[in-house]
């Protein structure tokens, strides 16, 4: 396995362009990959430029700067969903390859823009959550493909919170379009379940805004007053190309629930799928065959890390010249997928969806930590 480690013989060159809150999990995540170098990070705010970089230990300059750097090839955007296309588009223009946090844009217009612009360029477009690369769905989606549930034909996804203007130091854009339970914890669900059962066919919801304003009891925007803008508790199905149907329930409304976050029915058994937020977690089936007790599974697969392995995947797809599984065309088709519950309940129909992707690879079995392979 060291020579998997050892494919990239010379680091690929990142900068991240906003460091706010998510940052340090990436500046942490690229220390696990020896391949992975930051060179420079960047914000609107100079200070948190410069605080991101004493902090972890690399250059701070301004986004102009970072984006005319030669020894950067892949701009990771950490930028608040508002600006995430605009930033994406900046950096294909600069001819970088460039990995965004949820979700892709805000609009689906955009989001194909940005998706096009990487096609025409010839430069890899990516995107979050790689969670569904940790540990926990990947021994999911072995289960799943092992067929220990038979054929997939139903599930539920939950996310149900009271928001998180308790505890962000910025919560607003959370309640302004590109926010809302469903563009802020949506992608981790969506991109989980898309990753276990393939491309999604169509979507009905029912969705409501059920607070005009939220107020933040966070320490520092104790008392700010947040206008929403977004629909806030959304109750929907989503069917899948492979059969499968799932009920979802999003919702920043709820102050408290006992459903799990998601549950698979398949054929022969049911398949308890950890928190698609994490990257390990507890995966337990019930078995026809086992007289449908509840048994824990072994991992399969050894990534609990921090968020950065998706752009770890980029760096080697681009240098294997493979397909990287965080793709520009899978947040896409999330991205569509999270309009649709709106469109949906706003026309009283089922929304059939125009985009789809390939399901990602599964990762092969026995890397661990810091190794990804060419395949
Ligand atoms: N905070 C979390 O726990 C968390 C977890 C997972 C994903 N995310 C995602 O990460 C993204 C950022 O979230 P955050 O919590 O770090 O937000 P944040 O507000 O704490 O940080 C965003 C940073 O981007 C900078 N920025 C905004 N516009 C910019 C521009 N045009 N150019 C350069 N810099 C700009 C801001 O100054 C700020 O420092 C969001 O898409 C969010 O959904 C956040």
């Amino acid at each position: 396995m060291d020579a998997y480690r050892r494919v990239l013989m010379k680091p690929i060159g990142l900068g991240i362009i906003g460091c706010g809150g998510i940052c340090s999990a990436y500046f942490g995540g690229a220390r696990t990959y020896d391949f992975l170098n930051v060179v420079a990070c960047a914000d609107l705010v100079p200070e948190a430029a410069r605080a991101a970089a004493n902090e972890y230990g690399c250059e701070a300059i301004s986004v102009d700067e970072l984006l005319a750097r030669d020894d950067i090839e892949i701009v990771i955007n950490l930028t608040i969903p508002q600006v995430h296309a605009e930033i994406a588009l900046r950096a294909l223009e600069a001819g970088k390859h460039t990995h965004c946090e949820k979700p892709l844009a805000v609009t689906l217009e955009d989001g194909r823009k940005v998706v096009e612009a990487g096609k025409a360029a010839g430069l890899r477009v990516g995107c979050a959550p790689d969670t569904f690369m940790g540990s926990g769905i990947q021994t999911c989606r072995k289960l799943l493909d092992d067929g220990l549930i038979g054929r997939p034909i139903a599930g539920t996804a939950f996310m149900m919170c009271h928001g998180h203007e308790s505890w962000h130091a910025n919560p607003g854009f959370y309640y302004l379009p590109g926010g809302g339970p469903v563009f802020d914890m949506g992608p981790y669900y969506i991109t989980a379940l898309i990753n276990l059962f393939g491309p999604a066919r169509r979507v009905c919801a029912s969705t409501q805004r059920t607070f005009e304003t939220r107020t933040s009891t966070s320490e520092a925007r104790n008392g700010d007053v947040l206008p929403v803008e977004v629909t806030t508790h959304v109750a929907g199905t989503l069917d899948f190309a492979c059969g499968a149907i799932i009920t979802m329930i999003m919702s920043f409304d709820v102050w408290a629930h006992r459903h799990t976050n998601i549950e698979l029915y398949g054929t022969e058994g049911s398949m308890h799928v950890p928190d698609p937020n994490g990257f390990g977690g507890t995966v337990s089936t019930a078995t026809a065959s086992n007289r449908m007790e509840w048994v824990e599974q072994p991992h399969t697969h050894g990534y609990e890390g921090s968020r950065c392995i998706g752009v770890a995947d980029m760096a080697m797809a681009i240098e294997h010249k493979r397909p990287h599984r965080c793709s520009g065309e899978l947040a896409l088709h999330a991205l569509e997928i999270m309009h649709a519950f709106d469109a949906s309940s706003q026309t009283g129909r089922h929304v059939e969806l125009q985009t789809t992707c390939e399901r990602p690879a599964a990762l092969p079995v026995g890397l661990k930590e810091g190794e990804l392979d060419a395949s």
